[in-house]
């Protein structure tokens, strides 16, 4: 029974091959044959990871390596001169193979396609977090060395780093840039990118070859860890001891000794329901700080990612850790685990979201528990030493996928619904399932999802 549902989900991932010039390219995002198809048939960059980390593990490198050569071709490499063209750097959330004149050819959506046209923000960080892992896994550092890949690098980097009309250490970016493609709320400064902004800073520190050419920008780089560090885990900090000092913050305070620098008004922020509802030993980083704004709604994939990153300090991520043990009918319910909670309701759903249905509180993205969560789940717990989280979780979802058909996701205050939209054979729901128990049975493949505190050097 146990290994029959780790058979089914193998044998499903392997059958969601994309391949393009006879070779495996990457996988389609869901084998759902009910709905219609949209462009769940493509191959999106953040849902890959999963995939390729399973397959990794697996020891099938050719179809990761693969991945990263043609994604890499398919970056934008030139300022276009009329500007209405995607930045230089950018990377595709999704492309597919198609053919004309018989002949193949990859056709990549940087947003300019998607519904709502967001721009995938977060493909060229999940990409250099793959490169990382790749070479990792393969010892294969002469690839991410070779000049095209020194070039790619480059420039997202230079994408990330480039001047802009910001204040922050943290990257700005438009609503729905990563996982919550729809409008959510969460323009501005966005945990989910900043988790996956600090994993590439420390990606391209490891494999930027320090030469003339990468002088500048491994400088750049350099300088802007440490404040980007500092900046979240300070200022996007919540446990029971900052709110006591948001609660009681003054506002209009001017200057560089100004306590309240983002000018918070403690009005804004549901102090009544946290001091309920965080626990004593507990903490998580919010997901989004800007002027007059602290968001406090508690991001997964943010925070489980700030903790693979060593964003958060090894006692922060203890907290974090504690909050999802002690808050599991929220956080985990009937499925691990939700992207974010609470959702948002009445006027705040009606004005964040634009009324969006398909984003009705307690559905999809505005409080749905996602399946692919659970690696990253995992991968936290082992890398915290509380790997009872990881294995009860592995668990509860073990109960139900497979019967489910490898949702999507689930709806519901305890995720016990399956989405009422959602697809069925969802990819990066069976490679996230398959990767967690590889992860929980076997501590060494941690290296390749993992950073470690001064992480520095790790390739010469
Ligand atoms: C949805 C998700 C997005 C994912 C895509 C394909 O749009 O919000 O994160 O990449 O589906 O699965």
């Amino acid at each position: 029974m146990e290994s029959d549902i780790y058979e089914t989900a193998w044998q499903k991932l392997l059958d969601s091959i994309i391949y393009y010039e006879d070779r495996p390219v990457g996988t389609v995002a869901a084998l759902d044959t009910e709905g219609e198809a949209v462009n769940y048939d493509q191959c999106f960059i953040r849902d890959f990871v999963p995939s390729a980390l399973i397959f990794l593990i697996k020891g099938k490198t050719e179809i990761v390596r693969f991945f990263l050569l043609q994604t890499l071709k398919l970056q934008i490499k030139e300022t276009q001169l009329d500007f209405l063209e995607p930045g230089r750097g950018l990377m595709p959330a999704s492309f597919k193979v198609v053919y004309v004149d018989e002949e193949e050819y990859l056709k990549a959506d940087f947003g300019d396609r998607a519904i709502g046209r967001v721009t995938p923000v977060d493909s060229c960080l999940w990409w250099l977090f793959l490169l990382r892992a790749y070479v990792i896994a393969t010892e294969q550092y002469c690839l991410a060395h070779s000049p095209e890949f020194q070039k790619g690098i480059r420039l997202i980097m230079e994408l990330c780093l480039s001047a802009r009309f910001d204040m922050y250490p943290t990257l700005l970016v438009p609503d729905g840039s990563s996982m919550i493609d729809r409008r959510m709320g969460i323009d501005g400064h966005p945990l989910e990118i900043q988790s996956l902004f600090y994993s590439a800073l420390l990606t391209a520190r490891q494999l930027l070859i320090p030469d003339r050419e990468n002088f500048k920008i491994l400088k750049a780089v350099e300088n802007r860890l440490e404040p980007l560090a500092a900046h979240i885990r300070h200022h996007y900090w919540l446990d029971i001891e900052r709110l006591n000092i948001i609660y009681r913050y003054k506002g209009e305070e001017y200057g560089e000794e100004a306590l309240n620098q983002f000018n918070i008004y403690s009005n804004s922020i549901p102090y009544a329901q946290l001091s309920e509802w965080l626990p004593e030993a507990g903490g998580y980083l919010v997901g989004n700080l800007g002027p007059s704004k602290l968001d406090c709604r508690f991001f997964s994939l943010g925070n489980l990612m700030a903790i693979l990153s060593s964003l958060t300090t090894k006692k922060q991520s203890q907290a974090i850790m504690n909050v999802i043990e002690q808050k599991w009918e929220d956080l985990i319910g009937y499925m691990p685990m939700k992207i974010c909670f609470p959702a948002l309701k009445n006027r705040d759903w009606e004005v964040l979201t634009g009324c969006d249905p398909k984003n009705r509180p307690w559905s999809y993205h505005n409080g749905g528990n996602w399946p692919v969560l659970l690696w990253m789940l995992a991968a936290a717990a082992q890398k915290t030493n509380r790997i009872e989280i990881a294995q009860k979780a592995i668990e509860i979802a073990a109960r139900r996928l497979k019967t489910d058909e490898w949702a999507e996701y689930y709806d519901g205050k305890n995720g016990r619904l399956i989405g009422k939209e959602a697809r069925k054979y969802q990819t990066w729901t069976i490679a996230s399932f398959l990767c967690a128990k590889e992860i929980l049975d076997n501590p060494q493949n941690m290296k390749i999802v993992s950073f470690d505190f001064n992480d520095l050097v790790e390739c010469s």
